[in-house]
């Protein structure tokens, strides 16, 4: 979809997700959305949290698992992603706190990778994710899984959540958030991991602005390769679960 302007594309993704959370609550069963950060979801957040406020949503029967977060960042630090979602969403909808994950950055490091692989089980035992909602990296990145040319396309796919090292393209445009210092932006992080993230139900990838262009067209025209993991999206199992939603701007080289 190319939604005439970033709000309308915004909009277009809030209503799919809509769908999807009124759909369950009239089979009475809960919703399971794997949700993102970054700037690109800010507008649907809020235009989530303008649904609530109008009784057109209920985040009661939700249960919300988040991609990634730094690592190491303490939950509490106001750029880490658990207060991201708590100001943008979390704090103003219905959201029952304990339905609302985040994998938590002040794990000790010894049992990093072993957090991840609770989240993964977690949200195995929850029938996995109806949505996820996705943003892209300048790199190609999902969640904060970067580039791995090292590895095959089915072995990227398969990968587990788990603690990964930042990708310099990815730390240089974290550093705005870090007051323009990218000695502060931490290094690793913690990402929900491919197999998880591609065999979500529903697969929304939204992409907004020219600095996206690039990414966009490589993702979407060049055979799967795990150097764009987005393109991975282009997988035969998965594409038809896929929805990308563009503005003008971030489709402008297709
Ligand atoms: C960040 C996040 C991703 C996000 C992407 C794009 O590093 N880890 O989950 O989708 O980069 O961010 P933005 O929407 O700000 O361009």
């Amino acid at each position: 979809i190319v939604a005439a302007t970033a709000h309308d594309a915004a909009l277009t993704a809030a209503r799919i997700i809509q769908g999807i959370v009124n759909e369950a609550d009239r089979r009475h069963v809960k919703a399971t959305l794997g949700l993102a950060t970054g700037k690109t979801p800010q507008a649907i957040y809020a235009e989530l949290v303008r649904a609530h406020r109008d009784e057109r949503i209920s985040f009661r029967h939700v249960v919300t698992y988040n991609l990634d977060e730094y690592y190491p960042i303490s939950p509490r630090d106001p750029l880490s992603y658990r207060t991201y979602m708590h100001r943008h969403l979390f704090a103003q909808v219905d959201l029952p706190p304990e339905s609302a994950h985040v994998l938590d950055g002040s794990v000790p490091p010894a049992f990093a990778d072993e957090a991840c692989q609770f989240f993964d089980r977690w949200i195995d035992a929850d029938g996995g994710l109806d949505l996820q909602l996705l943003g892209i990296g300048r790199n190609g990145h999902i969640g904060f899984n970067e580039p791995e040319p090292h590895r095959s396309v089915a072995e990227f796919a398969a990968l587990p959540s788990r603690k990964v090292t930042l990708d310099v393209v990815t730390r240089a445009d974290a550093a705005a958030d870090f007051g323009g210092n990218l000695d502060a932006v931490p290094k690793y992080a913690l990402t929900v991991g491919p197999r998880v993230i591609l065999a979500a139900r529903r697969i929304v990838m939204v992409a907004l602005g020219s600095s996206k262009a690039r990414i966009v067209a490589r993702a979407l025209t060049e055979d799967p390769t795990t150097e764009v993991p987005a393109s991975l999206l282009q997988l035969p199992e998965v594409a038809p679960r896929v929805t990308w939603i563009l503005d003008p701007d971030a489709a402008s080289l297709l």
